[in-house]
């Protein structure tokens, strides 16, 4: 089978887990380029990628997307830049033909969600977006559970996003916090464990009622959020997201609570399982326990190997990846709702119309 030609565009933190799915994918993958604004970013995402691979191969280093795609044969980009340049580099590509994973939140406005998904369906291309930990183990046997019915009626979901990004994090990349890039807490970190709740939780949404504050940091999106979900299948989801804890990262936890069911996964990037309770005695919680594998090394978790698998095998059979844009658009959506309901102070009802982060801008002077 012919090896799919991937490019990475944005060359910043996160670009080597991109890096390390494409060593960890050499089969079926090859990187050939590598873009960032910061040229030497992409010599050094390159020399990483050359240095993981243990072999001479050739990357080309840009510091412009549009020459790139001009100049190399590619078949899959990698977009990692900052989340608010999610929406015109990926429909560019888009339109050139390639296939395209983008990093998490795929776009900060409903708008340019809707307008991903249009032109990957027009240019019949696959995108996916980095919701990495739907691939941990314990969240695929937790879905399976859920699949299989042996919750019964699922009655309630808990997601607790209690980390610490301090101001030295927001100072050394001045697009995290605003509104016009990033958002706050909720859109940038809470946002994987988000999504994990709502695929578990059956996806279709009724209302989204949420409080969000500033409490610590000088920037100009919540370093706080709580939010209150109810699914239209009647149960319920809550939230709480912070960078504020004292003095560094408490816990990620993803806990699923139905009539015959009990199950809570926690760990640095929801890979432990800690309770595995359910009435029907298929398996004993002990025995679970007991054969978990490690946790990883960062709260970016293992999980982008198995994403680009996954990708890899949505192009060479032509299907949707796990994690397409339709799927990707339901976290920030919910995201989007607890920013509207902040500023209404009402519930919001799905689905959820034309919102974006800048509509948040005027926030501090409406209550004011
Ligand atoms: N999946 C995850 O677990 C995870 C973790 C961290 C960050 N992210 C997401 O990844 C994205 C990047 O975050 P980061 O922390 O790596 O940011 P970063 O600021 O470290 O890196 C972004 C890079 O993109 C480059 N860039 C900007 N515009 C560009 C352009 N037009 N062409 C080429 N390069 C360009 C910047 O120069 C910078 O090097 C964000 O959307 C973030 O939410 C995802």
């Amino acid at each position: 089978m012919k090896k799919l030609r991937f490019a990475i565009i944005g060359c910043g933190r996160i670009s080597y887990k991109h890096v390390e799915a494409l060593i960890n994918n050499k089969e079926e993958a090859i990187l050939v380029a590598t873009c960032d604004v910061d040229k030497e970013k992409a010599e050094s995402k390159a020399s990483e990628y050359i240095k993981g691979m243990n072999t001479p191969v050739n990357v080309g280093i840009y510091v412009d997307y549009k020459e790139m795609l001009e100049k190399e044969d590619i078949d899959v980009v990698a977009i990692a830049t900052e989340s608010g340049y999610h929406p015109e580099i990926t429909i560019h590509c888009m339109n050139k033909g390639k296939h395209a994973i983008v990093e998490k939140p795929m776009a900060l406005s409903i708008e340019d969600a809707d307008a991903m998904i249009k032109c990957a369906r027009e240019n019949n291309v696959k995108l996916c977006i980095s919701h990495q930990n739907r691939f941990n183990e314990p969240i695929q046997k937790l879905r399976e559970a859920v699949d299989s019915g042996r919750f019964g009626r699922l009655i309630n979901g808990t997601a607790r996003i209690l980390w610490n990004r301090n101001m030295g994090y927001y100072t050394q990349a001045p697009w995290r916090g605003t509104w016009e890039l990033d958002g706050g807490t909720l859109m940038n970190q809470c946002i994987h464990n988000i999504d994990l709740l709502q695929w578990m939780m059956g996806g279709e949404i009724d209302t989204v009622y949420a409080q969000c504050d500033t409490f610590l940091r000088d920037i100009e999106a919540e370093d706080f959020g709580a939010i209150i979900i109810r699914f239209k299948n009647g149960s319920i989801g809550i939230i709480e997201g912070t960078a504020c804890v004292y003095p560094k990262n408490l816990e990620e936890t993803l806990s699923i609570f139905g009539e015959t069911g009990t199950v809570s996964i926690g760990g640095l990037a929801v890979n432990k399982i800690e309770n595995w309770r359910f009435a029907d005695g298929k398996d004993s919680e002990e025995e679970i326990l007991k054969e978990q594998g490690e946790d990883p090394d960062s709260v970016y978790g293992f999980g982008h190997t198995a994403l680009y698998k996954d990708v890899l095998d949505a192009i060479n059979n032509d299907r949707q990846p796990l994690i397409n844009g339709e799927a990707g658009k339901i976290g920030m959506s919910i995201i989007l709702a607890a920013y509207k309901s902040r500023l209404t102070g009402m519930p919001v009802k799905f689905p959820l119309e034309n919102f974006s982060t800048m509509d948040m801008v005027n926030v501090d002077k409406l209550h004011k």
